[in-house]
């Protein structure tokens, strides 16, 4: 058998790991959840949850996938080869394929909007919102980009490893960082800047309340990439001498430095020129525009947004391609080159139906996009997370699990707060989390 591929280091990794991780979830959901949900209450809670729940799952995902050497069905299945935990393995490639097919909708968005500075169509006075409802409404313009953004993303897929997904990472994730910074500076010096600031992170602990524990349990979740094998996947191509628990700290804290950097961004910006925070969609598409439309030298600054945008949308995306990828390489045995270029055709297919029903045009009045978002967010991610502790928790057995750690050097202290976490906190909250998301 051919050797299954590796990291060529732990920088390449975490580039990786943390590329899938930073995505669209970073810079424009976490910023308006944190200014409408208490602010520097809602980082703290953040963390908390961060550190109870998405880091203990990601050690979990680590571990199986580089014990089992394989894709999220083939991890799961070399260590208890039964038809539930196919069944479970499978549900995470159907995640993928969701997921992305909305995904890359949006991120096609975003890279319209790179050209759409480019040639100045935000300077002056003009109204953002119809720029925006015509672009999404349109029946072929979107779909056009969505066909780019899945080119990139297939093409580095289909590298591989080595020359593609880390290749890529290592190029892309600092000049995310830089764009950042320079971003995250203009917006500090703007007039009027620090009110937003403030707004963004005055901590208010009255508007804390259940749901706004639940919708940051759901963010921690979607932003870590949990629950639908990436990180499985990501772990398959680990080396045994890595500290997986001392990565999975660094890779969510670099996940929540970002998200609080992109706040430091958006937020002073809106503020600066008294305009309404509003949420999601809205706020990245018809808002900043503005903002940047008002602003000395907007397009160019609007320009390194998008790119900014696009970038971190790339990195995630090719993790949710890769979990697709993998499976039909190990499981189907298809070469890469054919895996990634059928899967990421599909996914562009699916991807015209999303799309379409942004413009009316749909079967039964269905949104896909909302459809398609609801299913993977509210059902499969976190039964896909209940169920992976469960599995290493009680199937696999943590025992066997903290061994396959603690190889090579690996210390980990905190491996038996994990196993408690694991065995008996997390299966709850989880299914509490899973009830609720889809009852209340
Ligand atoms: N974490 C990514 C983001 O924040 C999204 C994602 C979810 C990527 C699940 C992979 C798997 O945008």
């Amino acid at each position: 058998m051919e050797k299954r591929e590796q990291w060529g280091s732990r920088l390449g990794f975490i580039f990786a790991a943390a590329g899938s991780a930073i995505g669209l979830g970073n810079i424009w959901r976490f910023p308006t959840r944190v200014g409408e949900n208490g602010g520097g209450a809602f980082v703290l809670i953040y963390l908390l949850i961060m550190f109870a729940i998405g880091i203990p799952v990601m050690i979990s995902e680590f571990v199986v996938g580089r014990k089992g050497q394989k894709n999220i069905v083939g991890s799961f299945t070399s260590i208890k080869k039964t038809p539930l935990w196919y069944g479970v393995g499978f549900m995470g490639v159907l995640s993928g394929f969701l997921i992305l097919s909305f995904y890359s909708v949006i991120a096609g968005w975003g890279v319209s909007y790179i050209f759409k500075f480019i040639t100045g169509t935000f300077s002056g006075n003009v109204d953002t919102e119809s720029i925006f409802v015509g672009l999404i409404t349109n029946p072929t313009q979107p779909l056009f980009w969505h066909l780019v953004f899945m080119a990139m993303t297939t093409f580095i897929v289909l590298k591989g490893i080595g020359d593609g997904i880390e290749k890529y990472s290592k190029l892309l994730m600092p000049t995310l960082l830089g764009l950042l910074v320079l971003l995250a500076i203009r917006a500090l010096t703007l007039d009027g800047a620090w009110e937003g600031v403030i707004w963004y992170l005055k901590p208010d602990f009255s508007e804390i309340k259940a749901d706004t524990i639940l919708a940051s349990l759901g963010q921690v979740f979607f932003s870590l990439s949990l629950g639908m094998g990436a990180m499985i996947t990501y772990g398959s191509y680990l080396s045994k001498k890595e500290d997986i628990p001392g990565n999975a700290v660094l890779i969510s804290l670099a996940d929540l430095l970002i998200a609080v950097l992109a706040g430091f961004i958006i937020i002073p910006a809106v503020f600066a020129f008294g305009l309404e925070p509003g949420a999601g969609a809205g706020l990245v598409f018809m808002t900043l525009p503005a903002v940047f439309g008002a602003m000395p030298f907007g397009n160019f600054f609007g320009f390194l947004f998008f790119v900014l945008l696009t970038i971190a949308a790339l990195t995630s995306a090719i993790s949710l391609l890769e979990v697709v990828v993998a499976y039909f390489i190990d499981e189907v045995k298809w070469d890469r080159k054919k895996a990634a270029l059928i899967v990421g055709t599909i996914i562009f297919l699916m991807g015209i139906p999303v799309s379409l029903s942004q413009g009316g045009i749909t079967i039964a009045n269905i949104d896909f996009l909302d459809l398609f978002d609801k299913i993977t967010s509210l059902v499969f991610l976190p039964l896909g997370g209940l169920m992976t502790v469960i599995f290493v928790g009680w199937v696999w057995g943590g025992k066997n699990a903290l061994e396959e750690i603690r190889q090579e050097g690996v210390k980990f202290e905190l491996g038996n707060a994990w196993l408690f976490l694991i065995k008996y906190v997390l299966p709850i909250v989880l299914l509490y989390i899973l009830i609720s998301g889809l009852f209340l």
